[in-house]
Parts: C-alpha cells; sequence; structure tokens
C-alpha cells in the first residue's frame, strides 16, 4: 500500500474527489465543493487522507456555536469502503485535533448512528469522546444508502479535545474488554437467519453500571431484513431514551470477539448527580 498522508485539501481537484467519495459512500453530495472551499477559509477543517494522489477519507468540519462556546462541528467524515479498518479514521481524527487546538477550539462535536459498532469503537472507545444526546430521527428522511429505510436516528458526541482524560485515551489506545460482567438491558439471541435480535429488554435495571448490546453488522441486517433493522432502530431508541431520561450516561464501548463472533456493548453508567 502506497504511504499515506492526512493533510488539508486545498485544490479544486482535491475538494472534486472529495465530492465523489461521498457519492460512493452515501450515494449522494452532502457539501459542495463552493461549500468546502469556503468552510477551509473561514474557520473550519476540511482534510483528508491520500493513499498517493488517491482521496482515501476526509472530514468536513465548521465553526460553529454550542452551549455558548465555539465548537467545531464535524458534520461529515468517511473513508471508501475498500480502505476502512486501517486506522485511516482515526489518524483524520488526530491531525483535526490538531489544527483545531492550534485554532484555539477546545470542542469537537458530531453525530453518529448508535447502531454503527464501527463508528461507535472509534468514537467512544479509540477517541474517548463523550455521548450527550440521543436525537430521534436526527435528519428526518436522509437519502443515504446506507441507513435507506430507516429513522436517522443519533448521538451528538462530543470530543473535548483538551482534556487530559482525552489525551490519556489517545495515548493508551481502547481499554480491554475487561469482564463485562454486568446486568444487561437487553438479553439477545440469533435468529434462524443468524442475525443478532433481542430475547429480553429489561426496563426497570437499577445498578450503577449496565450494558447495553448492538449487533455488529447493522449494514447486513438492514440489506437482509429491513423489518429487524427498523426493530432494533426503535428498540434502540426505547433504551436510550428511557435510560438517559432515568440518569444513564453513556460511560463506553467495548468489542469482544472476532469477526462473524464479534459482540458490542454500550456501558451505561448512573451520574452520581442524579442518584
Ligand atoms: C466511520 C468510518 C469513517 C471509520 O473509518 P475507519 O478508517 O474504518 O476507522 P478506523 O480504522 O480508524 O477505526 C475503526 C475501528 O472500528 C473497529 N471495527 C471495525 N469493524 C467493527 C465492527 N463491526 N464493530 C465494532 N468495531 C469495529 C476497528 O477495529 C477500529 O478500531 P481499532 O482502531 O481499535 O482497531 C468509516 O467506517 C466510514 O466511512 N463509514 C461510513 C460513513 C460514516 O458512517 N461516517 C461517520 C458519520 S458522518
Amino acid at each position: 500500500m502506497s504511504r499515506i498522508r492526512v493533510r488539508l485539501l486545498k485544490t479544486h481537484g482535491d475538494f472534486r474527489q472529495c465530492e465523489r467519495l461521498q457519492q460512493i459512500v452515501w450515494g449522494t453530495l452532502g457539501v459542495s465543493s463552493e461549500v468546502m472551499a469556503v468552510t477551509q477559509k473561514y474557520g473550519g477543517v476540511v482534510l483528508g487522507a491520500f493513499v498517493g494522489d488517491r482521496l482515501a477519507g476526509f472530514i468536513y468540519a465548521f465553526l460553529a456555536r454550542r452551549r455558548d462556546r465555539l465548537i467545531h462541528w464535524s458534520h461529515m467524515m468517511a473513508v471508501a469502503p475498500e480502505d476502512r479498518d486501517r486506522g485511516l479514521g482515526f489518524r483524520m481524527k488526530l491531525e483535526h485535533r490538531r489544527l483545531a487546538l492550534a485554532l484555539g477550539i477546545k470542542s469537537i462535536c458530531w453525530t453518529y448512528d448508535p447502531l454503527q459498532s464501527r463508528n461507535a469503537a472509534l468514537n467512544v472507545s479509540r477517541l474517548g469522546a463523550r455521548v450527550e444526546e440521543y436525537i430521534p430521527d436526527c435528519y428526518g428522511h436522509f437519502p443515504s444508502r446506507i441507513e435507506k429505510g430507516l429513522a436517522s436516528d443519533r448521538f451528538v458526541v462530543n470530543w473535548r479535545i483538551a482534556l487530559p482524560v482525552v489525551g490519556h485515551r489517545l495515548k493508551k489506545g481502547s481499554p480491554a474488554p475487561g469482564s463485562l460482567l454486568l446486568p444487561r438491558v437487553n438479553e439477545t439471541r440469533l435468529n434462524a437467519q443468524g442475525l443478532l435480535v433481542n430475547r429480553k429488554i429489561s426496563w426497570g435495571v437499577h445498578e450503577p453500571r449496565l450494558l447495553v448490546e448492538i449487533p455488529s453488522n447493522t449494514d447486513e441486517i438492514r440489506r437482509r431484513s429491513i423489518a429487524l433493522a427498523r426493530r432494533w432502530r426503535t428498540q434502540a431508541r426505547q433504551i436510550f431514551e428511557r435510560y438517559f431520561s432515568s440518569g444513564y450516561r453513556v460511560e463506553d464501548f467495548r468489542s469482544v470477539g472476532q469477526a462473524a463472533e464479534l459482540r458490542c456493548y454500550y456501558i451505561l453508567r448512573r451520574d452520581r448527580a442524579k442518584r
């Protein structure tokens, strides 16, 4: 594989490549070259991971105000399907952090689908971003090929890039899975098609730390059974809304096992203030 370089997008050619990558990943154009160029010039960051001259991944983030602070809102990030799981996403986030800190920005926020375990692994476990909100059907009907036919529910995460705890997580890597012997909100099983389904959901568990399991292959579930994908969407929404409103928050995310055996869990922790 050629050398990977992460750098700001500069030329019209760079921005056109980014438009093409958006089409490949989402089947639609979210941000045009013109808007990317303007964002880059006036306080945002548009950067890419290049394999040789080819754009393999990008981040698009604009300057925004949230809770009275200037932040970067990272509206889009993608890696070409054939380049995933090689650390490009992580490297781009590190570069974004470096650039944002140099601009005096201390928070980078974005949304992601809570049922996308790869995103959860990167955002929560590897980067140490904190989940702050659950927004049901965040973008309404979303013309993306990733979640066609599903409501666009999202977590909002806040990556507080100047905090020592975040720097520590970046240096040390994701924590080991540990025992994960915690009470479960949802008990799961594989159905006849080998797809993960909820067998039982408990609404009244009160222990300080809890596990919520999600599928490790949401895209495959959606391709093979849209009804099951919709059920996961509804049940996950109910679980997170219910437990967040009774004082729990996402503490971390862990994956156990490999490939087809991979199992993925959010760890919820009850906030002290709300006990
Ligand atoms: C999200 C995305 C940008 C990540 O890019 P990437 O280059 O693959 O990310 P990385 O390789 O840095 O990290 C992926 C992590 O997920 C882990 N992972 C891979 N498949 C996984 C799965 N099914 N479940 C859980 N974790 C998984 C990898 O092992 C890696 O973790 P590690 O570094 O601790 O080993 C890419 O998957 C993508 O483009 N997705 C589609 C668009 C999208 O969802 N964008 C984000 C919202 S706008």
